[in-house]
């Protein structure tokens, strides 16, 4: 039959698109609200935005994708229709600089292809060292406190290892005041009255940071700062200092938060299933000892049943739950029409409990990501943790590398016993994921066996 004959199906306009409100209890149910919404009525949605954010964001709806369908169209196949500045600066813009994370090609593009080389797994050799340095100074008095909040000792660590990789500083006064200055803006409250302050620490940071990029373009490293100092591109450019502020304030914001709540997440899955908990510790021996009890970089990588427990970790914790776009093309998605001008979120957690992508999907279960089973592999798309594309984090093995680092020397050390009074909460109050209320874990050494 000519398929010139087939009517097309017409395309609904964007008032047809189902509209939604978002519970209450949204912070907490985001990734199994969409999923359920997804299973019922389809993968697009719009939600009218309050009036302060609509005049912030310069438009009166928001429209939700979800699934793998919809990450591929969005990360891959219509790309181009989709900014990752308008998406992204409105939400971090006010902080920070630009960096990486939102800017647009052509300029994106040139960017990336100088910073790769820093984040290629070949490269993480260099950081292995450092991150085990981090991570033992950090947990040396953890039994002797006796009780920790796993949530703040990750994000000490996690921030550790990011000063000391990407900008070469480890301990002492200047790591603090990196720090120090740093969550002052990440997690400070505010407000017109105290705009000066604000401006003051933003200012004081980047007083900070063009310090160390001065004394990089005297001394080239090989940390990350390093790397951009004597990066070039194809014309032979290289960053300007304000550049590179831009692009170190987006990899610590980028790069620390998430491996903070994936590898707390991860700790709590471990100290909650006997089962994996053992197999792993029983991986981690057996790897280390084909490496001379080193925890080498081929260490970490033998680490499958590991690797599993991290996907499916980031699967059901995803540490960006949303990844946000300004659509500057009109196109055509599931037979709705999206117009130019509005803003797009991709719910990344959402499609990573759809039941027909995922069996059980709100289940632990990492050996649903191992032969034959292999549901990621069905579905293209469907595993978004990192994001997908051209534009997958450029941090994924950075990360992959911390986390299993963390699991590998904390494990065969150390027993942690979640305090059952106080379960953790896993919640979105904006794109990524937090632990509001902390997760206080007990610390026993773990005893010799005899
Ligand atoms: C568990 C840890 C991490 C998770 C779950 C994560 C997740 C993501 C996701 C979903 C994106 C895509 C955003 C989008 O499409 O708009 C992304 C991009 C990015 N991530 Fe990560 N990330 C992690 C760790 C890191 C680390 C350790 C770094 C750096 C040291 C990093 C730096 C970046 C940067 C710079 C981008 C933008 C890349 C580009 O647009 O070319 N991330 N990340």
């Amino acid at each position: 039959m000519d398929a010139s004959a087939i009517p097309a199906q017409p395309v609904l306009p964007f008032e047809a698109i189902p509209e939604v409100t978002l519970p209450p209890d949204y912070p907490t149910s985001l990734p199994t609200f969409w999923a359920q919404l997804a299973t019922a009525q389809g993968p697009i949605f719009r939600r009218r935005l309050p009036p302060g954010m609509a005049q912030h964001l310069g438009t009166d709806w928001v429209i939700y994708l979800v699934g793998p369908e919809a990450n591929r169209f969005v990360l891959h196949t219509q790309r181009e229709a989709f900014s990752h500045d308008r998406g992204w600066t409105p939400q971090i813009g006010e902080v920070f600089d630009r960096g990486l994370l939102n800017t647009d090609d052509p300029a994106h593009a040139a960017q990336r292809r100088m910073m790769n080389p820093a984040f290629a797994i070949a490269y993480m050799h260099r950081y292995l060292p450092l991150m085990r340095q981090v991570i033992a100074e950090y947990t040396a008095d953890w039994v002797a406190r006796g009780t920790v909040d796993i949530y703040d000792e990750m994000r000490k660590i996690t921030f550790g290892i990011a000063a000391e990789a990407l900008v070469g500083i480890h301990t002492g006064e200047r790591a603090d005041r990196l720090r120090t200055l740093f969550y002052t803006l990440l997690y400070g409250e505010f407000s017109e009255e105290t705009l000066d302050d604000f401006m003051a620490t933003r200012d004081e940071l980047r007083r900070l940071i063009l310090t160390i990029i001065a004394e990089r373009r005297q001394h080239p490293t090989d940390d990350i700062l390093g790397i951009l100092v004597q990066a070039r591109d194809a014309d032979g450019q290289v960053f300007t200092d304000e550049e590179i502020i831009g692009q170190v304030e987006i990899l610590l914001v980028a790069g620390h938060e998430t491996t903070t709540t994936l590898s707390s997440w991860v700790l709590m899955q471990l100290a909650s299933s006997a089962e994996y908990r053992e197999r792993i510790r029983a991986e981690i021996a057996t790897a280390l000892g084909h490496h001379g009890g080193a925890l080498t970089l081929d260490a970490v990588r033998e680490m499958a049943t590991l690797s599993r427990c991290i996907d499916e970790t980031g699967r059901l914790y995803s540490p960006v739950g949303l990844v946000p776009r300004g659509v500057v093309r009109a196109v055509d998605f599931a037979g709705y029409h999206i117009p130019a001008g509005t803003q797009l979120r991709l719910v990344l957690a959402g499609g990573h409990r759809l039941p027909r992508v995922f069996a059980d999907p709100e289940r632990f279960d990492p050996e649903r990501f191992a032969p034959p089973r292999d549901e990621e592999k069905q579905t293209p798309y469907s595993l978004v943790t990192f994001g997908g594309g051209q534009r997958i984090c450029i941090g994924i093995n950075f990360a992959q590398v911390e986390v299993k680092a963390l699991v590998a020397l904390l494990l065969p050390q150390f027993d942690l016993i979640p305090d059952p009074q106080h379960p953790p909460i896993h919640a979105y109050f904006g794109l990524t994921a937090a632990i509001p209320n902390g997760m206080p874990m007990q610390v026993l050494p773990v005893t010799a066996e005899l």
